[in-house]
């Protein structure tokens, strides 16, 4: 699946999920901005795609949570590449604890990356799709925010909030070309999982049929499914990537 010439902005793209996609997006020839806060691990991987990639990926320090910093990341990017083909709204963190214990600070850091990130990012990227007549936004929830989970009260308010602001963008913005899906992973093995419990991990891992944790490569193929022309009538769809964990 090639995206020549095609600009997309993978925020969170510094690690995890985000960095496979990097990758993927590059070998499927794209403009590939990565976004994220993470300066370090952002430029590490910009170093790692080697010079042939300097033509086509950079990297913009961004802090979705910060509206100017979303504004700012599409800025850049209209400035570097002329267009924004693809948005995949992919930054996310946890802040896990028991609903008694939660405080608001954890409540309020979750919101503010994976709800308000994902509003600040489509809402300063969407004009520029649609002055282009085409676009794709792909946001990514979870299967918490369609089941919920112990210990992620904050998380899965956001995720489940992810899938009505995708649904309520598909209806919003179709008409002007746009198409906005959302991908929602199962237990997929990055850093976030890492800090989960290891009994916890392995009671997944055997609920999942296909008895593995998804890899990052795994939701990164999905995303590229959706960002290529190949799903061009496919719109406010949520696309389970759990190894069948959902069933
Ligand atoms: P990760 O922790 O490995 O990577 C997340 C990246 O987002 C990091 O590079 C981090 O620096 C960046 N980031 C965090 N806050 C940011 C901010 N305010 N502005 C810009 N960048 C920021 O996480 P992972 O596992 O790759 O997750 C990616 C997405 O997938 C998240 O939205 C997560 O909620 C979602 N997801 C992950 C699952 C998993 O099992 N790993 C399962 C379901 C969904």
């Amino acid at each position: 699946m090639k995206l020549t010439d095609k600009t997309v902005i993978i925020t969170g793209g510094a690690n995890g999920i985000g960095e496979a996609a990097v990758r993927l997006f590059m070998e499927a020839e794209a403009n590939v901005v990565i976004a994220d806060f993470n300066e370090e691990a952002g430029l590490r991987l910009l170093n790692e795609l080697g010079p042939s990639a300097a033509e086509r990926a950079i990297f913009v320090k961004s802090n979705v949570a910060e509206p100017k910093s979303a504004q700012q990341l599409m800025e850049q990017t209209m400035e570097r590449f002329g267009a924004i083909d693809v948005l995949i709204n992919n930054a996310g963190i946890t802040r896990d604890a028991m609903l008694m214990k939660m405080s608001p600070e954890q409540w309020q850091d979750v919101i503010d990356v994976n709800l308000n990130g994902v509003f600040y990012c489509t809402r300063y990227g969407a004009p520029y799709m649609a002055a282009q007549g085409h676009g794709k936004i792909i946001n990514t929830s979870s299967i918490v925010g369609v089941q919920g989970n112990i210990g992620q009260t904050n998380y899965a308010a956001t995720k489940a909030g992810v899938i009505g602001m995708t649904k309520t963008w598909a209806r919003e913005l179709g008409y002007k070309g746009i198409c906005v899906n959302a991908v929602a992973p199962g237990f997929i093995a990055t850093e976030m999982v890492a800090k989960m419990p290891e009994k916890i991990v392995d009671g997944m891992r055997d609920k999942v049929p296909l008895r593995r944790l998804g890899r990052p490569e795994d939701v990164a193929q999905a995303y590229l499914f959706l960002a290529s022309d190949a799903a061009n009538y496919i719109n406010g769809a949520v696309i389970e990537v759990n190894g069948g964990l959902s069933i």
